[in-house]
């Protein structure tokens, strides 16, 4: 138990680095919790008007997932692998270096589920691209990205990872709370769209 709390802690440390935050103050492109849902993850960086940083966001957010994974893996094995992925989410979701005020967890989740069952993210990744082909809503897709993760599990295996793809499914749908009374609403912006800061 305590060789999988050091994996927890490491894993959490690696996921809490912001790297939208990170990204946007290096290139100036002004506060994050400013700009459009105030979130710190890349698709409230590409609302800054720089794709560029928001590519680079999705894509070290998501490497910090699977870096987790992957390192835990190696040195010991599944169990300390998914430790190491959750903690790597829950840290980006609530990172003690802002106040625990973190992301929403969409690239992070992508990353090491990637890393952890590769047929499993991609059927993810698939699955918030079809979503966001239909809607253009950032969130849509990463709510039925979510929600399809355990299904996948189901159909692709491995079925020992069927109850962090459920855990991960809640934490997605907890930290999107804001989009999902917005979706209800009718007002959540495609992307693109401006929208309003969320409190
Ligand atoms: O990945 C986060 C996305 O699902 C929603 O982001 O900034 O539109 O709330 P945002």
């Amino acid at each position: 138990v305590a060789i999988l709390l050091a994996w927890a802690a490491l894993g959490y440390l690696l996921g809490s680095v912001p790297f939208g935050m990170v990204i946007t103050r290096a290139m100036n492109l002004g506060n994050l919790r400013e700009i459009g849902s105030g979130n710190i993850g890349a698709t409230n960086v590409l609302r800054t008007g720089n794709k560029g940083a928001a590519l680079a966001t999705l894509l070290l957010d998501g490497a910090k997932g699977a870096v987790a994974v992957l390192i835990a893996r190696l040195l010991a094995g599944e169990d300390a692998a998914q430790v190491a992925g959750l903690a790597a989410f829950i840290g980006h979701c609530w990172p003690v270096w802002l106040g625990f005020r973190g992301g929403k967890g969409v690239a992070t989740f992508l990353g090491l589920m990637l890393a952890l069952a590769w047929p499993v993210g991609l059927a993810c990744c698939a699955t918030w691209a079809a979503a966001f082909a239909i809607f253009r809503i950032s969130s849509v897709g990463a709510l039925a990205a979510a929600a399809s993760s355990p299904l996948w599990v189901l159909i692709l295996g491995p079925w020992r990872i069927f109850v962090l793809a459920l855990l991960l499914t809640a934490l997605v749908y907890l930290r999107h709370s804001a989009n999902i009374s917005r979706l209800r609403a009718g007002t959540e912006p495609k992307v693109g769209q401006k929208k309003a800061p969320e409190s």
